[in-house]
């Protein structure tokens, strides 16, 4: 007898598959809702569409226990339990598709089922869900539980992350059930908290990792060695011991969960919208080190994923990079041993086929894998910690 019949809409991305894997094999009956072929087609066949830490055996156990996927968005009419998990950001356009996809879901849900929204959302989206009569009409109970792991490390996290459940409280029970027997802590609030939790969550960090680039910013500007300042400033010096090291701040979350941070509590803010202008400059440091630094027009860049051990190149600051040192006159050599050559427009290489052609090199990405490489003789620019 399984736990809970449940779909996942958006259930074979980076969030929605981890998620349907860990709840199928909690004894959940899990069905993925996902129009993406490649992902869906891979995933069927036991191997995992991207990079995550024990994503196979976790995989190919939920495929043994029955995890199931289609394209269908109809199948969820059968279903008690139906969770969302496809991208969502502050840009028009997607807040449309994620509305539209809501109206969609509302409309075909069976009477009493119960919407898990774990997708990142604004406080808007939720209000205009609200409109919605059919909720009313259907009985729907809808709760906000966002995800929470950081990609990469979902079953790991998965396990020890307590669930944030957002709703009206008469539906507070439920969910914290729904979440309690699939092995959550669970922490209930409302609806609008569980929203600016989510969003605070990722805002603040990209605000500290902005900050300390603001700071090396400010020192290159004066003609001061940050990486100096750092080693001195921390070297046995407890209150400063948790501070970030510089680098570039993208990806998938962290850039988009603050515009919509912004864009959400707009009158209050004063700092946070001007990090965005501190991270291009951090970006036009480093461009202005490998004009300095390099002699001649070629470069090895290593690491063009938007942080190290990922295959993501969504919001990739390295990717940025290299389209814009392309733009100066460079000719590039980019080396990712984490992409696969089918997912980019440009020829991608091994360190071993180009390290004689130039020798400077540029790491952008830190990957562990660059670490064992000989770079003696080379010119070397580190980017900063992503
Ligand atoms: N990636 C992360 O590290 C992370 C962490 C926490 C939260 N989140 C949030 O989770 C959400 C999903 O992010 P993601 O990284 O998994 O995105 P993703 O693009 O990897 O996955 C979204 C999936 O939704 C599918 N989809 C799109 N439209 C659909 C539709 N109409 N019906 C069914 N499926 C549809 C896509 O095909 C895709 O597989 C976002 O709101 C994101 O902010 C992401």
């Amino acid at each position: 007898m399984k736990m809970f019949d449940i779909a996942v809409v958006g259930g074979a991305g980076h969030i929605g598959l981890p998620f349907s894997v860990y709840l199928q094999n909690k004894g959940n009956n899990v069905l993925v809702i996902d129009p993406n072929k490649k992902y869906v087609s891979l995933a069927e066949k036991g191997n995992p569409p991207f990079v995550e830490k024990s994503f196979k055996p976790n995989l190919e156990n939920a495929l043994l226990k029955g995890l199931k996927f289609t394209d269908k968005i109809e199948n969820i009419k059968t279903k008690e339990y139906i969770i969302v998990t496809i991208g969502s950001s502050s840009n028009i356009k997607d807040i449309e598709l994620f509305n539209n996809l809501m109206d969609e879901v509302v409309d075909i849900a069976k009477k009493n089922s119960k919407i898990i929204l774990r997708s990142t959302l604004s406080l808007e989206t939720f209000i205009t869900l609200k409109k919605n009569k059919a909720i009313k009409s259907k009985n729907l109970r809808i709760a906000y539980c966002p995800e929470r792991i950081a990609e990469g490390l979902a079953f790991e996290e998965l396990k020890k992350i307590p669930q944030i459940i957002g709703s009206a409280e008469k539906d507070s029970r439920i969910f914290s059930k729904f979440f309690e027997l699939n092995g959550f802590e669970i922490l209930n609030t409302d609806i609008d908290t569980a929203i600016f939790v989510k969003l605070f969550s990722n805002a603040y960090r990209y605000a500290s990792f902005s900050l300390i680039n603001e700071f090396d910013n400010i020192a290159t500007s004066n003609n001061i060695d940050f990486n100096t300042v750092l080693r001195l400033a921390t070297h046995k010096y407890d209150r400063l011991k948790d501070i970030p090291l510089p680098g570039f701040v993208g990806g998938p979350c962290l850039i988009k969960d603050t515009k919509t941070f912004i864009k959400s509590y707009e009158k209050d803010n004063i700092l946070l919208k001007n990090f965005s202008k501190t991270n291009i400059r951090y970006l036009e440091k480093i461009l202005s080190q490998c004009k300095s630094k390099f002699s001649g027009k070629k470069i090895i860049q290593l690491g063009l994923t938007f942080k190290p051990g990922s295959d993501d190149l969504r919001t990739s600051i390295s990717l940025d990079l290299r389209k814009k040192l392309i733009k100066m006159g460079y000719e590039v050599f980019s080396v990712d041993p984490y992409l696969d050559q089918s997912e980019v427009d440009f020829k991608l290489f091994t360190y071993a086929e180009v390290e004689d052609k130039t020798d400077n090199i540029l790491i952008s990405t830190n990957h562990k894998n660059f670490k064992n490489l000989d770079f003696k003789n080379k010119n070397v620019i580190f980017a900063g910690k992503n």
